[in-house]
């Protein structure tokens, strides 16, 4: 069988998919989407792919050999899972794997944007420190504030498990009850306008979905605290980028945290004057360890996939559940 990877990945994953199928690794310097997909998914039994790669209704309806679609990431936005199943395409992502490293890297925008972390260091580097001053580069301490988890999932949790180091009160929105969370991390759910309100951080962790879009608007910034921070690790439009660059400017909230953007790989202009701003280029899940488990894992999914076993982790079981 055929296999395409859409991009460059981690050896890891490359090695155990050549070992079944005959494996192409695009080498292209562009992101693989629409005609060009489609052209370069002919003949193909299966694709890796990554988020860059659209899988589109119409990109979808054109693939006539493809039957499994294999994300290496947990969201899997960039996939119109209906259409995948409509056609019978089988949908997998990487849940867990990266858990731990996302969560990471959000309480790491969290202490760098309360703490002035960056500004710090271009301080230092361009040689403007002149001296220890007790009123000088005043942060936002964390300890003992409330912090609110915007869908309260794998990495939701993770991060609310770190804010109980530094004592905070948790608050967190779901679809679900979590009484187990409640339990555990004694985090109490609230709805979107409460943990709005209370919160002085809030950390975003809900997949891009019609119901999530543009969730933080203007009236949201309007609705958070002057002092509260905003933490976005999940994805960019989640947020209104145009609204939150106009609650920053205008003190509407204190700072904001950002790994990913409303218009990748791009980020608002707006976003790039602000001090009180910390940005990342989409690197949540970028550690060593994390990237070769999301590889492994993708590929296991779609070796599972095209040997008929149910792979670990797919999106749209009805799939399978019809052909199996
Ligand atoms: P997950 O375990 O499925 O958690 C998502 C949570 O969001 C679920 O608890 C879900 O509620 C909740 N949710 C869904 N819609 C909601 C809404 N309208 N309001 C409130 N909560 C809502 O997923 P995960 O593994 O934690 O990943 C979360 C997202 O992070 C991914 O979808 C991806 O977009 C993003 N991500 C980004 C990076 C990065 O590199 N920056 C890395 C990994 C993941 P229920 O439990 O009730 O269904
Ligand atoms: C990365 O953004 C992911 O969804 O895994």
């Amino acid at each position: 069988m055929n296999v395409l990877v859409t991009w460059r990945i981690p050896d890891t994953g490359i090695r155990l998919l050549e070992e079944q199928f005959n494996v192409t690794v695009y080498q292209g310097n562009a992101p693989l989407n629409g005609s060009s997909l489609v052209q370069q998914l002919e003949g193909m039994d299966g694709v890796l792919a990554i988020f860059h790669n659209r899988f589109t209704r119409e990109v979808i309806e054109q693939l006539t050999t493809v039957k499994v679609i294999a994300n290496m990431a947990v969201g899997y936005d960039n996939i119109d899972v209906a259409a995948a199943t409509e056609k019978g395409i089988c949908v997998t992502n990487t849940p867990g794997v990266l858990t731990e490293a996302t969560a990471d890297l959000a309480w790491a925008l969290l202490l760098a944007v309360t703490r002035r972390v960056v500004e710090g260091d271009q301080v230092m580097r361009q040689d403007r420190f002149k001296g220890w001053d007790p009123l000088y580069m005043l942060g936002t301490e964390l300890y003992g504030k409330t912090i609110g988890i915007v869908g309260m999932g794998r990495i939701g949790t993770a991060v609310a498990r770190r804010s109980k180091g530094w004592d905070m009160t948790i608050l967190f929105t779901s679809r679900t009850p979590k009484p187990e969370v409640e339990t555990a991390l004694g985090a109490r759910r609230v709805d979107f306008t409460t943990l709005l309100q209370e919160a002085d951080i809030i950390s975003v962790h809900t997949p891009l979905t019609e119901e999530t879009y543009h969730l933080f608007d203007r009236k949201a910034f309007q609705t958070m605290r002057k002092t509260a921070y905003l933490i976005n690790t999940a994805r960019g439009p989640v947020v209104d980028e145009e609204a939150l660059v106009e609650a920053l400017k205008s003190g509407k909230i204190a700072g904001a945290g950002l790994d990913v953007f409303e218009r990748e790989p791009l980020a608002h202009p707006g976003l790039k004057v602000l001090p009180n701003v910390v940005m990342t280029p989409h690197i949540g899940s970028a550690t060593h360890e994390t990237r070769n488990r999301m590889a492994e894992m993708a590929a296991r999914n779609l070796i599972d996939c095209l040997q008929g076993k149910r792979p670990a982790a797919l999106v749209n079981p009805e799939v399978w559940n019809k052909t199996n």
